[in-house]
């Protein structure tokens, strides 16, 4: 089948066209407006402009995936499209676009939960996973562990009891003056401090862990993130100065990233150990860290589970993540009607959800008999 799905839950607009067959993926195109180079003059998402950059870019986008593709419109089975979470009015634009897309094609409208697209990104490229497996959701809104015991069924066991990591990643990086958002820029700085350390420097900065002191597969990230923001604060008064010198910000860079990753890997370890999970998915914007990748497939070789995340591109936002989850969504026989909303949080969007499912086993039963 051929899937079309729109993304637009925060600062990219996306849209693919994606052709699905028993569980694998074939990209037909793959297309992000990214509204970074305009959110960046503030030095974070402005919800207002991310909906109206939406409603400028999104026929274009939606026009671009479908010329790409090279199939056409009357090609199309199914519309997949984001409805939760993310900025209200940018999931609208989207939800509003591909509601009317799908009703004028008369075809399926498959509503896909942001964070769960997140997580089907790995099928694309690794479609060996199945349920059941652990899945980590990096980004800049999230941080959350599941366990997927079927392809619609996540059960959160774990998360930040406060900031995301992204967000952690992003507020450091502002402080430190480096350009919107700061991950990709600290993940640099932090190799370059890699580099060093192997030749022997030694790091004087030490940061307090993510990885909350319990049992649970909890973090918290604002007691890092403070304390980090204070250092670099203290290293400006001490000199005199706005700007830190290069030295300094690579050993911040390096530190911090090393108690991120280590906390993330330590709480990851006790998970597969608890669930006895064969295969970890990583995805998300975050999940595009270097660091963290190497050290999370490190934990997966130590304890013999298949790690699979995505290639690069296919962390931060994007549709034909959109496309897998909405595939798994469709077979599951979950569709929406002209009334689907925008949710910005999984409260209202979960119960949706669920009973969208419902009703799909009850069509299902009933066919049945
Ligand atoms: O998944 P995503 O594109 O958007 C959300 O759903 O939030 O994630 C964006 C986040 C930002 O916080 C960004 O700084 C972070 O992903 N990010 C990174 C890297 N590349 C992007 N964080 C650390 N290292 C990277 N290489
Ligand atoms: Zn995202």
């Amino acid at each position: 089948m051929i899937i079309f799905a729109m993304e637009s839950s925060c600062d990219e607009t996306a849209a693919a066209v994606v052709r699905a067959e028993d569980g694998r993926f074939q990209v037909l195109s793959d297309i992000v407006s990214s509204q970074i180079p305009i959110h960046a003059l503030y030095g974070g998402v402005v919800p207002e402009i991310a909906s109206r950059a939406h409603c400028e870019a999104i026929s274009g986008v939606a026009r671009q995936a479908v010329e790409q593709s090279g199939v056409s419109l009357s090609d199309v089975d199914a519309a997949a499209v984001t409805f939760a979470p993310g900025l209200i009015g940018s999931l609208l634009v989207g939800v509003s676009f591909t509601k009317a897309l799908a009703s004028s094609l008369g075809i399926p409208l498959i509503p896909v939960d942001h964070i769960r697209g997140h997580v089907a990104a790995a099928y694309v490229e690794h479609p060996d996973v199945k349920p059941p497996y652990l899945a980590l959701v990096v980004s800049g809104g999230h941080t959350s562990l599941y366990h997927v015991t079927d392809w619609n069924t996540f059960t959160e066991i774990g998360g930040s009891r406060d900031d995301a990591c992204g967000e952690a990643f992003d507020k450091v990086g502002r402080v430190m003056g480096l350009p919107y958002p700061g991950g990709a820029a600290m993940d640099r700085l932090a190799a370059e401090w890699f580099a060093l350390e192997r030749e022997g420097d030694v790091n004087p900065f030490r940061f307090p862990t993510p990885a909350v002191a319990d049992d649970s597969f909890d973090f918290s990230f604002s007691g890092l993130k403070t304390a980090v923001i204070n250092t670099i604060h203290n290293e400006k008064q001490k000199r005199k100065s706005d700007e830190l010198p290069d030295e300094i910000r690579r050993e911040i860079a390096g530190a911090f990233t090393r108690t991120v990753t280590e906390g993330i890997t330590k709480k990851l370890g006790a998970a597969i150990r608890e669930t006895g999970a064969s295969t970890l998915v990583m995805a998300g914007g975050v999940a595009a860290n270097s660091h963290l990748r190497r050290a999370v497939e490190d934990v997966c070789r130590r304890r013999k589970t298949v790690f699979a995340v995505p290639s690069l591109h296919l962390c931060g936002d994007n549709a034909v993540m959109i496309a897998a989850a909405g595939y798994y969504g469709w077979r599951a026989g979950i569709r929406a009607d002209s009334s689907l909303n925008a949710y910005a949080s999984d409260e209202g969007s979960a119960d949706y959800l669920a009973a969208l499912e419902r009703k799909a086993e009850h069509h299902e039963n009933h066919a049945d008999l």
